[in-house]
């Protein structure tokens, strides 16, 4: 691919955007830099108050969304309603067939944005994945009688909704009509861009050039770039595919396997990976979206490499790089970097889609992580090291595809389940959530990172890029919080939160103002027992980085995740996901009675929805504040 040669002139002054702090905020940032290795972060008292509210208290948890006093909430787009906010599109008993989901909000909302223009901040697009599927859920019956049309529709419910959304007079958000509102589903085509783009290992027989790849799913959490552009992120993808003979080493480490949960290759021969076996290899990767543009693809950048993406988060270099954090969820899997090789500059007035092929030229990264504080980003470029043919490398494209495999030839550090990845705006140290690992101390040695042996209740890493910079390849470290439960019988399961206490971080992002709102995913099998016994549903926090404490902002209904967060330009409406209301330990609803868990959040439709909320205060005023 051509390379995009943009002035280098360019210093973080002219690279700014609503992701990327000043030039003197970094600067300043460099001298808070100096002090916080000084002070042990537990010294360091906010000043002034990041936020002011009062805590929810842990027992007002029951099957609906609690917020704390003088705080308001209402459902803006839950799953199977229409995009153009008529209601919903479905009937309760989920009798809706394929074509009709392909028009409405997909199922299991996750991560999501709202982007709005400049002069109107009551207005905009409001973006969210779809990350999975509950199948007693989704059909009459669950899956009896598994056929072509309960797979096509499940292909339907998953992927990415794009809509409009307005605030009306009571404060609150609702989702309205608008010409770019559309759905991203298993099915819509994709181009490639990037090393691997038409490479060898992504061509099939129906698309022999390797450049156009049906759909996007297991979209988990996001990112945003500073030009505009949505970044959905493919997790658990291996999930969707069967591989029932003998594996590659590849297809062994991302976790191929003859399970195939969705059962979609029973009746979508796509999916049936010894059949088609670079199929899979078209999934694991960062795909682009412009949601401004209803005609433009989604494109999968392969620069950033091929792996269970959380998460994009998106920040800019000094020199106006682009660079992307991101983890990869799996017990004992990686943190990775993206730096992109040429620069972002906001003064140049071109066309939105121009930007993402800064995402296809670049160095991808991954994370070692040394006792003494200290960490290296290594690069995972072919022909160094042990990234060669002789190895089993044959080019870039095969470095990105096998990122795994080629993390693991540098010498990257396990750990544990790398979730969301959030970027201070001021000082852009970096946190990234661990939400758990109980394999911990036995598959993986504990270490200063991981610190926990049978880690159920995780923690929260902070890197500090060295000079503040986040093209660094250098950065130090410490654990921001250790999560658990004070009061829990074993110590493994305390942790040393300040303030309010929580397990299982997941879901982390800065607002503008630097508080850093935390999320919870303790898994449906876990909550009310052992080590959760005093948490029986999902929550959220705001927490200030400086101080450590975390205070509790909302808890979920019964049976849900609280995944993915975004706020108004000003900062008076707050957008989140309920995901999974209701989900049982399966993660399969039973569907004869499919209320069971949960009615949330309308015991008269006959199901529960996830679906994404917003929430504003009474007074009117910032929420947190
Ligand atoms: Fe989709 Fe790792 O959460
Ligand atoms: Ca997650
Ligand atoms: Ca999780």
């Amino acid at each position: 691919m051509k390379i995009i040669r943009l002035p280098s002139s360019n210093p973080a002054a002219q690279a700014q955007s609503a992701m990327a702090p000043s030039r003197r905020a970094l600067l300043k940032a460099a001298g808070t830099l100096a002090l916080l290795q000084a002070i042990p972060s537990w010294a360091r008292a906010a000043s002034p108050k990041l936020f002011d509210f009062n805590s929810v208290p842990l027992s007002e948890q029951a099957d609906t969304v609690v917020v704390p006093s003088g705080y308001r909430w209402r459902v803006m787009a839950a799953w199977g309603d229409r995009l153009d906010g008529s209601g919903a599109g479905m009937p309760g008993d989920a009798s809706h067939g394929a074509t009709e989901q392909a028009a409405l909000f997909g199922m299991h909302h996750d991560g999501c944005a709202l982007f709005t223009e400049p002069g109107a901040p009551d207005r905009g697009l409001w973006v969210t994945n779809h990350e999975y599927l509950d199948d007693g859920l989704l059909h009459p019956g669950g899956t009896a009688g598994w056929s072509a049309d309960k797979v096509a529709k499940a292909q339907a419910a998953v992927g990415v909704s794009v809509c409009h959304v307005q605030q009306r007079q009571d404060g609150g958000w609702t989702v309205a009509p608008g010409p770019l509102a559309r759905r991203v589903t298993a099915s819509t085509p994709c181009g490639v861009g990037g090393p691997a783009a038409g490479h060898p290992l992504l061509r099939t027989a129906a698309d022999p050039d390797g450049r156009r790849i049906l759909g996007t799913f297991a979209n988990c959490a996001m990112g945003v770039t500073p030009w505009g552009t949505y970044l959905t992120c493919e997790e658990n993808f291996d999930r969707y595919f069967r591989k029932a003979g003998q594996r590659t080493a590849g297809e062994s480490r991302i976790g191929l396997d003859d399970k195939a949960m969705f059962r979609w290759h029973e009746h979508d021969p796509r999916f049936d990976a010894d059949a088609h076996p670079n199929e899979p290899n078209r999934f694991g990767w960062v795909v682009e979206i412009d949601p401004h543009d209803a005609a433009a693809m989604p494109v999968k950048r392969t620069a950033l490499g091929r792996f269970k993406h959380e998460g994009a988060t998106v920040r800019l270099a000094r020199d106006g790089r682009v660079v992307v954090y991101s983890g990869d969820d799996q017990r004992g899997e990686y943190l990775y970097k993206f730096v992109s090789r040429e620069r972002y500059d906001a003064r140049l007035k071109v066309a939105r889609g121009f930007w993402g092929r800064l995402l296809d030229e670049g160095t991808l990264h991954v994370a070692r992580i040394a006792e003494d504080g200290t960490g290296e980003w290594l690069p995972l470029t072919w022909g160094t090291g042990h990234l060669t043919p002789e190895k089993g490398f044959a080019d870039q494209a095969s470095v990105l595809v096998n990122a795994r495999l080629a993390a693991d030839a540098v010498g990257a550090t396990p750990m544990d389940r790398p979730e969301w990845i959030a970027a201070h705006p001021a000082s852009g140290e970096v946190y990234a959530s661990l939400t758990n690992n109980t394999e911990r101390g036995k598959k993986q040695p504990v270490n200063g990172a991981n610190p926990r042996p049978d880690n159920a209740m995780g923690h929260i890493l902070r890197i500090r890029e060295t000079t503040g910079d986040a093209a660094a390849t250098n950065f130090g470290w410490d654990v921001f919080a250790e999560a658990g439960d004070p009061q829990a019988a074993a110590a493994e399961h305390r942790g040393n939160l300040r303030g309010d206490w929580f397990g299982s971080p997941d879901g982390l992002w800065f607002d503008p103002r630097g508080i850093l709102w935390t999320q919870t995913d303790v898994a449906a099998d876990k909550l009310g027992k052992g080590p959760y016994a005093r948490m029986t549903n999902n929550m959220m926090f705001a927490c200030d980085p400086a101080s450590g404490e975390f205070r509790r902002f909302l808890i979920g209904p019964r049976g849900c995740e609280i995944t993915g967060v975004a706020m108004s330009p000003d900062l008076r409406t707050l957008f989140i996901n309920i995901q999974h209301p209701g989900e049982s330990p399966g993660e399969r609803t039973d569907p004869a009675n499919p209320m069971a868990v949960s009615s949330w959040p309308d015991p008269a439709f006959g199901r529960p929805r996830s679906a994404s909320i917003c929430i504003w205060r009474e007074d009117g005023r910032e929420i947190g504040a």
